[in-house]
């Protein structure tokens, strides 16, 4: 785990990774501090003064402040490293920087990668021989060092049509478009949550951190299966399955990005930037990637660390010039959505321990805090989706989303569109599972207990029970119902996610107590109840109110990204400090999953 500095920004405590300047960490933790230069050492801005032992002034140090105010603790925060504990006072702002509340809770301070500046040029004169592209960079020095090809091609005419009144559009440290007039108001990204079932774009404005517009549909990819597993045996399978996977998830990004861009009014060229979450085998499809080696094991993806990406090497509608930032992932099975999820919750930033848990056919698991974290995958199977569930569906209407007891114990069923049930969705299921084990109903083994002993402990509930073919069912409403065997899908889908979380606090030395907060993320998350989750054992039994659905973290990861050039950074900085633990390496876990099974 990388070492840690303990800095106090006007007393209040931020822990940081060592090395990154006074300026990122300030930022990182939502503390604000002067710049117009965004961290570049231009603007001498950025003061802060060191209370106790200040740092060796730089040379800019020295051109910022008199002798006395460097002996007084003066220093510029973008130039000087956190490398040992400090007391650092800011001052007051002098101008107020735009922050955007993003993810769970988070202010982030806007400093996207993208940035425009508007620009009167001088025209050049037979004493000003500067060409055009040195005129332009020589007005922006402080922004962008260079510049793409493709600018050049036509800066010449632009510069003399727009009578060299132009804006630099600048990505990073490079001059990505010269656009006539000023078009510094209009900039915008693109944030995209690539999930094997569902697909979320969200328009940006860069400019205000605003969301212009956010659209959502299904990943066109499901006609070859509902999970990555079924995906990837596709290509093994098929050829021409991968080239056909890249097309379908090209088309879903493309018809989401124009979606969104007509609903915000706003042309595909001022889209700047795009940035994506996805786990690993989606990030492989979309850009071209083989993933047979992810799908087998030992599991190993092409890259954890992409080489630069464009926007027209995911096929979205953009800048011709748009970079696509490309969240990472930790491992095959713990994917960039997730590091994309733990920045938009600020798991890496909070000294409680929270355990971080998205649940879907693949679980990922993530425990810990800002002094470490450590993650794992647990294969829940596809129970919580409806896919093994005799009467499952997904949650959509006519699914049953939950169930709760009545005062007089018969069942309240809640149906998604409030129309008849058609079936039962992944909350509705725990909801159902959970009820009747409150009842009684279950043994601790999961099993139905006999129709004699269920009059006496249950008697509204009794009359439910029912046998189709050979099984015996609890029916919920009509046609829909619970068999035994979908209480025991449920039962694996749980052991396998509580196994995970269990060994991870036994790793750190931990129990159930001390975890201070449980994050659900992603869309079942959000419907899942956390007394049902709780009863069940899916989460630990902390109270239900410590249980916060997140919601789209992943989304919210990817929009941070677009809006904050740290935050970006500091999603990099956690694939060094996450430890994988790989469940299926370890010795005990099926006795573990075993002993999980139980109600
Ligand atoms: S932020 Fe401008 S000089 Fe430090």
């Amino acid at each position: 785990m990388s070492q840690r500095v303990d800095l106090r920004f006007n007393d209040r405590p931020v822990r940081v990774p060592h090395g990154v300047t006074l300026f990122d960490a300030a930022s990182w933790n939502g503390i604000a501090i002067d710049s117009t230069c965004g961290g570049h050492g231009t603007c001498k801005k950025c003061r802060v003064r060191f209370k106790t032992d200040p740092p060796a002034p730089t040379s800019l140090d020295v051109r910022a402040y008199t002798s006395a105010e460097i002996q007084d603790g003066w220093r510029l925060a973008c130039r000087t490293a956190a490398t040992t504990d400090a007391d650092v006072e800011v001052p007051p702002l002098t101008t107020r920087p735009k922050a955007a509340t993003v993810g769970v809770g988070r202010q982030v301070i806007l400093r996207p990668a993208v940035r425009k500046r508007y620009l009167e040029l001088d025209e050049p004169s037979l004493a000003d021989q500067a060409t055009d592209l040195e005129r332009v960079l020589r007005a922006i020095s402080d922004l962008a060092e260079k510049a793409d090809l493709a600018v050049l091609r036509t800066l010449s005419r632009t510069l003399r049509d727009a009578d060299f009144k132009v804006t630099a559009v600048v990505s990073d440290d490079t001059l990505i478009a010269v656009e006539p007039g000023d078009t510094t108001q209009r900039a915008f990204g693109l944030a995209f949550d690539l999930g094997t079932t569902t697909v979320v774009g969200t328009l940006l404005d860069l400019t205000t951190g605003t969301p212009a517009a956010v659209a959502s549909m299904l990943n066109k990819q499901q006609p070859f299966g509902a999970d990555v597993i079924a995906r990837i045996s596709a290509t093994m399978l098929d050829p021409a399955a991968a080239g056909k996977l890249r097309e379908l998830a090209v088309e879903t990004l493309t018809e989401l990005a124009s979606a969104v861009c007509e609903e915000g009014g706003v042309r595909p060229a001022e889209v700047y930037e795009v940035a994506l979450a996805g786990n690993a085998t989606m990030v492989h499809l979309v850009l071209g990637f083989d993933p047979e080696a992810v799908g087998v094991a030992p599991f190993i993806m092409a890259a954890r660390l992409l080489p630069e990406v464009r926007a027209s090497d995911l096929g979205v509608p953009a800048h011709p010039q748009a970079r696509a930032v490309v969240f990472p992932a930790f491992g095959a099975y713990v994917g960039g959505d997730i590091t994309a999820g733990l920045l938009a919750s600020g798991m890496d930033r909070d000294p409680r321990v929270r355990l971080f848990i998205d649940i879907g056919t693949n679980c990922e698991i993530v425990l810990g805090g800002r002094d470490w974290l450590t993650a794992t995958a647990a294969p829940a199977g596809p129970a919580f989706e409806g896919a093994s569930i005799r009467c499952g569906m997904r949650a959509a209407d006519g699914a049953i989303e939950a169930v709760t007891v009545t005062g007089d114990g018969d069942l309240k069923l809640t149906v998604i569109g409030d129309t008849e049930p058609t079936g039962l969705c992944g909350s509705g299921l725990v909801d159902a599972v959970a009820a009747l084990a409150d009842a009684g109903l279950l043994d601790a083994s999961g099993r139905f207990i006999t129709e004699d002993e269920a009059r006496i402990v249950a008697p509204a509930l009794a009359a439910r029970f029912a046998t189709i073919g050979k099984e015996r069912v609890f029916v919920l409403s009509g046609s829909v119902y619970l068999s035994q065997r979908d209480i025991r899908e449920l039962q694996f889908a749980k052991a396998a996610i509580a196994t995970g979380w269990r060994i991870l606090l036994e790793d750190a030395g931990l129990t159930e107590e001390d975890v201070k907060q449980v994050l659900l993320a992603g869309s079942f998350g959000s419907y899942l109840s956390a007394k049902s989750a709780i009863r069940i054992g899916l989460v630990p039994g902390i109270g239900t109110r410590r249980i916060i659905a997140a919601g789209n973290v992943a989304g919210e990861g990817a929009k941070m990204a677009l809006l904050s050039v740290r935050d970006r950074a500091a999603a990099l900085a956690l694939l060094e400090e996450v430890r994988y633990v790989e469940l299926s390496d370890r010795s005990d876990f099926n006795d573990r999953f075993i002993a999980e099974l139980s109600f």
